[in-house]
């Protein structure tokens, strides 16, 4: 047997997920010094070169180039479909801004003045916008050859230069994302602030490529803030982009501004990062954080210059104080204002592919608007929202959860909860938690409020493995006994003097006909069950749970409500609880939590590398994942049908949880602009949602109709049955026994005097039941009486019988009332004797 782990087992597993998911530490080689000094050097000619080149001196017609990397002729890029994108960028701003244009390209815009000078754009671009591109009909297909041998990733002998590029747009169409950041005190703006540092992460989808194969990496760039236009442009070994920015822009007088805003800011920079501590080999880098595609040198993307231009907002109103008062809410009406969007056109110099947003003129607005989104205060907001929603479920989930556990507080109560189905919600809790915890791999921000529902989650793992040892040691204890029964060779003897026997069960064992179905001395059980009564059995257990007397009081707090008719027994002849009694049970469970951490921590692992694989293999990942966590009542259910037993949980638990449990999974799947931005897929969510209604039908009809009402007789274990056909034969031996015998006199009172078994009509009996001391009438099978389907198996027939229970020593009581009482004891309240568990 497995020996209990060391609960800080979990620790060093975060810890390990840390260290594996952490960049790793750039090795600091004999020439790594010089290498780095080399790249500052290069930095600075190519910021001496953005410094002395004016408007047109680089014009690929004239063949006119700049003396940077990416920029040369040997590098083999096609510039000559620069005019063109740029041509299109300039549509795009005409389109936009109208006649205000030609002062945005002249930067003659601030010297109109009042209104006129001030277009209504959000200034501060901070947020996402998404959307379609498309691909210009101009686009070529470029290959790696194509590109000068100066950059020839073949150079690299660790390489396969067969393979393509990253980032290689070649389908038609995809989805695009941007997420724009401008942070106050880290982005340089200058005096006026009409110019400032934008640095944006672009996710770029290719709906062509084989399983939806997507990009995310940055820009870095520009941003107009008087005429929300935007150039930006990734950097790499391979490519100067931010040294070569200026010349991309659309006209002289933007290209001025530019270049005077730049070369301060780069110069800036370097200074940064000359400065640093550890290396910093790009300050511009395109790659995702984390990874150290800089530092090996090899970069074997497309790079990637985007223009961006927001139009203004038909609402004519103070763009500056509306932003004011969306990041410093003073609770004034803002009223309906416009979202934040774009248009954008994207140019591949080496790739070769021009992309534009989807959008009029070309679409119509009721196909695609280009780029929409929200600026980050709102999206902040709805994050916000969605957080106290899910916070909001957790809580209903864990008050559902609390009563489950109250009212399961007997050992024949939690014996009826599924082991496997209190496990699988513990592992999404703490799936939930560990996704919270590090949800600033996946957005990049994190907020307090997330990790105060982290916590929320931690606690209701912890609430479930609470849970689930009470359910471990009682059905630990329930499986000991099943296995003793299952070896019926080893001679028990010694253990039996030792065994705890309760002082009041006093009964002999039950005999092996003491019910009419005589002749059935069944071999020991095939597999784990309470068998009838009737079966010969080895000794009880030294733990058993089944003949235990628990006095109500030790451990049920609800004892006192529902339990008036309970004959108090002898406290202090009550056993030991199991989980007292066995100390194994604690032991196995320790074995059994270090296996449930290491499978969350694998879950989670796993989870975090299909976040990055392509669309398809993702979706279906989410989506088995999904499944697998929503079949939680599946244990439930095929537990009920092995036990025989159909109620096993509250009504508001089941229904609650499966809703609280499948909101935030429904949110994902249906909401179009979720924070997480997954792609919504109602099918999926459907079919889902639709296995989850299905075990909720299964389980109502269990508890309605009968566990095994689905499943052919012999294909689940034989189990006693509590509600049987009642026979009337000769010698009224499949009958009931009469309920009225002397000893239980004082407890029915008035009532047992009337005559039980007495006929109202024909098929029926009027029985007495003792535990409420009501009259119960079930209906009965005339002695030779025909056994057709009609009388038998009908419907009704099957729902009458739900109405009363039959004991193994053939006593009858209401079916509600003998309920109550097994939660408490698994003993007939009549003769005492042992009650196979529910
Ligand atoms: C930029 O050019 C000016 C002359 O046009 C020169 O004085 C200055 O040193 C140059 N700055 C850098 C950083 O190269
Ligand atoms: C490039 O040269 C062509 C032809 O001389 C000219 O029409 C065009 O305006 C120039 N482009 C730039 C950006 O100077
Ligand atoms: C380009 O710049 C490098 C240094 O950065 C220099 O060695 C080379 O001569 C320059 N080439 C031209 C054509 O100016
Ligand atoms: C690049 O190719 C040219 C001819 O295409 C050749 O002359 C030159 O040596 C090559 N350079 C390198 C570094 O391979
Ligand atoms: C881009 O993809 C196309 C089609 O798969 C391929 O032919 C081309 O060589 C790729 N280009 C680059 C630069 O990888
Ligand atoms: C833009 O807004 C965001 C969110 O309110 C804020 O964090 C950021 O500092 C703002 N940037 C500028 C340049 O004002
Ligand atoms: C700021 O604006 C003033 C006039 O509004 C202009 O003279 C000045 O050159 C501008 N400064 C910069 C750095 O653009
Ligand atoms: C670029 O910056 C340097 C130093 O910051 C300055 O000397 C030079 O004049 C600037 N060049 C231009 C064209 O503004
Ligand atoms: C049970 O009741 C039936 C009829 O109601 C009666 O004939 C029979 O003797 C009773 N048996 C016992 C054991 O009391
Ligand atoms: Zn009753
Ligand atoms: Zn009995």
């Amino acid at each position: 047997m497995e020996v209990r782990r060391d609960p800080r087992s979990f620790l060093f597993f975060i810890i390990l997920l840390l260290l594996i998911n952490s960049p790793e530490p750039q090795q600091q080689s004999f020439n790594t010094r010089s290498r780095y000094d080399e790249l500052i050097q290069r930095e600075w000619d190519q910021l001496d070169v953005l410094n002395r080149t004016q408007y047109g001196d680089f014009n690929v017609s004239k063949k006119k180039w700049l003396n940077i990397s990416g920029c040369r002729d040997a590098d083999g890029f096609a510039w000559d479909m620069l005019p063109s994108a740029q041509e299109k960028a300039n549509a795009h701003g005409r389109r936009a801004l109208g006649d205000k244009w030609g002062s945005v390209l002249d930067g003659t815009l601030h010297e109109r003045g009042g209104e006129e000078g001030r277009l209504p754009v959000y200034r501060n671009l901070s947020g996402y916008v998404q959307g379609e591109w498309v691909r210009d009909p101009s686009s070529r297909v470029r290959h790696p050859e194509d590109m000068g041998n100066t950059t020839h990733p073949a150079k690299d002998p660790f390489t396969n230069s067969a393979m393509g590029f990253d980032r290689n747009l070649t389908g038609t169409g995809g989805p695009f994302r941007v997420h724009l950041t401008e942070l106050e005190d880290k982005v340089m703006v200058d005096v006026n602030k009409s110019i400032s540092e934008i640095s944006a992460k672009v996710v770029v989808g290719d709906d062509e490529s084989f399983g939806g194969n997507w990009w995310e990496f940055y820009v870095h760039g520009v941003h107009f803030r008087d005429s929300g236009h935007a150039v930006l442009t990734t950097t790499s070994e391979r490519f100067a982009g931010i040294f070569a920015l200026p010349h991309f822009q659309l006209s002289h007088g933007l290209h001025d501004t530019s270049k005077n805003f730049l070369n301060w800011t780069i110069h800036e920079t370097i200074h940064r990062q000359i400065h640093r501590p550890f290396p910093v080999w790009n300050p511009w880098t395109s790659s995702a954080a984390g990874s150290n595609e800089d530092a090996v040198g090899v970069t074997h993307h497309c790079e990637f210059v985007l223009y961006l231009q927001q139009p203004p907002s038909v609402q004519t109103m103070d763009m500056n104080w509306l932003e004011h008062e969306m990041r410093f809410p003073t609770g004034a009406p803002l009223g309906h204002r416009s979202q934040l969007s774009m248009s954008m056109v994207g140019f591949s110099p080496d790739c070769g592919y021009v992309i534009e947003s989807k959008g009029p003129p070309d679409y119509p607005p009721s196909e695609a608007m280009h780029l929409v989104g929200s600026k980050i205060e709102e999206y902040n907001d709805r994050a916000r929202h969605s957080i106290v929603a899910f916070a909001i479920a957790f809580a209903f989930q864990l008050s559902f959860l609390i009563k489950q556990m109250k009212e399961t507080a007997t050992p024949s109560m939690r014996s009826r909860v599924s082991f496997y189905t209190i496990a699988t919600m513990a592992l999404g809790d703490g799936f939930t938690f560990l996704v919270l915890i590090f949800m600033y791999l996946f957005l990049g921000t994190a907020q307090l409020a997330m990790y105060s529902i982290a916590f929320v989650a931690l606690f209701s793992v912890l609430a479930h493995l609470r849970f689930l040892m009470d359910i471990w040691s009682v059905q630990a204890a329930e499986r000991a006994r099943q296995e003793r029964q299952q070896a019926p060779a080893v001679p028990a003897a010694p253990e039996v003097p030792a065994a705890p026997v309760p002082a009041t069960s006093d009964a002999p064992l039950p005999a092996a006909d003491a019910f009419g179905t005589p002749a059935t001395p069944a071999a020991p059980p095939p597999s784990g069950l309470p068998l009838p009564v009737t079966a010969s059995r080895p000794p009880p257990p030294p733990r058993p749970q089944t003949p235990i007397l628990i006095a109500p009081d030790q451990d049920d707090p609800l004892s006192d409500d529902d339990t008036p008719l309970l004959p108090t027994t002898n406290a202090a002849a009550t056993t030991p609880t199991p989980t007292q009694a066995a100390p194994n049970p604690r032991a196995e469970f320790g074995a059994l939590y270090s296996r449930f951490c290491l499978l969350l921590i694998i879950t989670f692992f796993v989870t975090i590398q299909f976040a990055t694989v392509r669309t398809l293999y993702r979706s279906i990942y989410f989506s088995i994942l999904s499944f697998i966590y929503l079949s939680f009542w599946v244990p439930q259910i095929y537990r009920n049908v092995m036990r025989n037993c159909g109620r096993a949980l509250r009504w508001d638990y089941t229904i609650g949880t499966s809703v609280t449990r499948l909101v935030p999974i429904a949110y994902f799947y249906l909401k179009e602009d979720n924070v997480l931005f997954a792609n919504t897929d109602w099918q999926t969510c459907a079919v889902l949602v639709g296995w989850v209604w299905i075990q909720i039908v299964a389980l109502v009809s269990q508890s309605v109709l009968g566990p095994r009402f689905f499943v052919r007789e012999g294909w689940a274990p034989p189990a006693y049955d509590y509600h049987p056909i009642l026979r009337e034969d000769e010698e009224g031996a499949l009958l009931p026994l009469n309920a009225t015998s002397p000893s239980d006199d004082a407890i029915e009172g008035e009532e047992s005097s009337r005559s039980a078994g007495e006929a109202k009509n024909k098929g029926k009996k009027v029985f007495d039941c003792s535990i409420c001391a009501m009259d119960i009438e079930v209906p009965v099978v005339p002695a030779g009486g025909s056994t057709d389907e009609g009388m038998v198996g009908g419907t009704s027939m099957v729902l009458q019988r739900r109405m009363y229970m039959v004991t193994p020593c053939r006593h009858i009581f209401h079916a509600t009332c003998l309920e109550g009482w097994m939660r408490y004891r698994l003993i007939c309240p009549n003769c005492r004797e042992a009650l196979p568990p529910l």
